[in-house]
């Protein structure tokens, strides 16, 4: 297709959903910190629209400035989220005006200059991928802040449970990924980020890797079994963590007047769907449970070649996890019909090469791995998006959740957050020495 026009439909279906998710809350819940951790949600919408005018407009096109206040208001890095309501900022009607100013505007430069020219932001359309992926990227980040609405519950979310499986996968499988070396990060997908580059081999000893993410049933076996009360599954960290933070369970779980427990999705109190992959844990409770089970987190290496590597092919290729009907390795991406995941092994079509299934499009997965740069990392186009975050603060991500949409996901794509969050929609798999 055409790149112009594949960039102006994805644009578009960017918007789309950005409205949908948007449209249906009154103005005083746009308005409102629903969390600390978050931003009010018409702070997100109008740094969407600033982020977009800074490299499409002022960036690509040297326009200049709708406002300049708004340089200081919408950038991420001045303000903290916790600090973000009491700024002078656009409310409900005036974010959507100016979103909508500045994509109109944008369309005229797209559809005046087209794609071609020799600055590096425009190859193969690259300025453009990522202003879409950075407008996805924050809608996951809005969906996130709905989940922790105490006083709304979203009409899209839908009551439906998950599809049922004929034959639940309630324990996890794992299969042995041989030893030997695999191709890590990317150089030739057109929209990657920085830090998915260069590719570069990685030579990996034999590892096991669980088929699926670990589900709520099984993950509620090691809360019955006293998990949070002992100290010998977690790390020293993650049990100072659990200790001050007072976890006893994943967040939005709690247990009825029958002591059986529930889950708050989006506004709806729910039965614990066992076959479920668990969400809502943070890194130290991945690690804690990994370590009772007798497993661990895979690395990020060991992840992304259980992944996308196909050994079947001479030497082993690289398959990339999407499939062209948006159903990948795994290939949920659910958003638009049902707030939440599918039940684990429901895609058993998208199993990697290896045999495992849901790695992209279930929950995001945690892994060992701290956020850093590949051998020969470049930042570009601008540091903050990736460089600022390297170090041991962090800890990696993968494979995407049932709230990313598929063109801000892939095989190579890495996320990042402290191991204490939990309001992301991420659970785990495990893995073991081979
Ligand atoms: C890649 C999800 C960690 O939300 O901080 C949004 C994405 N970067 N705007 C974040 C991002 C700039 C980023 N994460
Ligand atoms: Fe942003």
């Amino acid at each position: 297709m055409d790149l112009t026009q594949h960039i102006i439909d994805e644009l578009e279906g960017a918007r789309a959903r950005t409205f949908a998710l948007l449209d249906p809350m009154p103005d005083e819940v746009l308005v409102a910190q629903h969390s600390e951790l978050m931003s009010p949600l018409v702070w997100d919408l109008a740094h969407i629209g600033h982020y977009e005018e800074l490299w499409l407009l002022r960036t690509l096109a040297g326009a200049s400035p709708t406002d300049v206040r708004f340089d200081d208001v919408y950038d991420a890095f001045r303000h903290p989220r916790a600090e973000r309501p009491t700024l002078d900022i656009l409310g409900p009607r005036e974010a959507r005006d100016y979103v909508t100013g500045v994509r109109k505007q944008v369309l005229d430069v797209l559809t005046e200059r087209g794609v071609d020219g020799t600055d590096p932001l425009l190859l193969d359309g690259f300025v453009y991928g990522m202003v879409i992926r950075h407008e996805h990227q924050h809608n996951e980040t809005m969906l996130a802040t709905t989940q922790l609405m105490r006083d709304f519950a979203h009409p899209h979310a839908g009551d439906e449970p998950a599809t049922a499986r004929v034959d639940p996968l309630r324990e996890a499988d794992q299969v042995l990924v041989e030893a030997g070396p695999f191709v890590m990060g990317t150089d030739s997908d057109p929209w990657a980020y920085d830090n998915e580059r260069p590719a570069h081999v990685v030579d990996l000893p034999a590892f096991r890797i669980d088929t699926t993410a670990v589900t709520n049933e099984a993950y509620l076996a090691f809360v019955d079994a006293g998990g949070y009360e002992h100290p010998e599954w977690w790390s020293a960290d993650g049990w100072a963590w659990r200790q001050r933070a007072e976890l006893t369970a994943p967040l939005f779980w709690s247990r009825d007047k029958g002591r059986r427990w529930q889950r708050l999705r989006f506004g709806r109190r729910e039965e614990l769907p066992p076959c479920e992959p668990v969400q809502h844990v943070c890194w130290y409770e991945a690690d804690a449970y990994a370590r009772w089970r007798g497993r661990r987190l895979p690395t990020e290496a060991e992840w992304e070649k259980a992944a996308s590597w196909d050994p079947n092919h001479g030497d082993g290729v690289k398959v990339d996890g999407l499939g062209p009907d948006g159903a990948g390795v795994g290939g949920l991406f659910n958003v638009e019909e049902r707030f939440g995941p599918d039940e684990v092994g429901a895609h058993p079509h998208g199993a990697s090469p290896w045999g495992c299934v849901d790695m992209i499009g279930g929950v995001w997965e945690w892994t060992s791995t701290s956020f850093d740069g590949y051998p020969g990392f470049a930042s570009f186009p601008y540091r903050e998006y990736s460089e600022v975050f390297f170090g041991d603060d962090y800890k990696v991500l993968r494979g995407g959740s049932w709230a990313t949409h598929r063109s801000a996901v892939s095989s190579t794509f890495r996320n990042w957050d402290y191991p204490i969050r939990r309001q992301i929609f991420a659970g785990f798999r495990c893995a073991s020495d081979a």
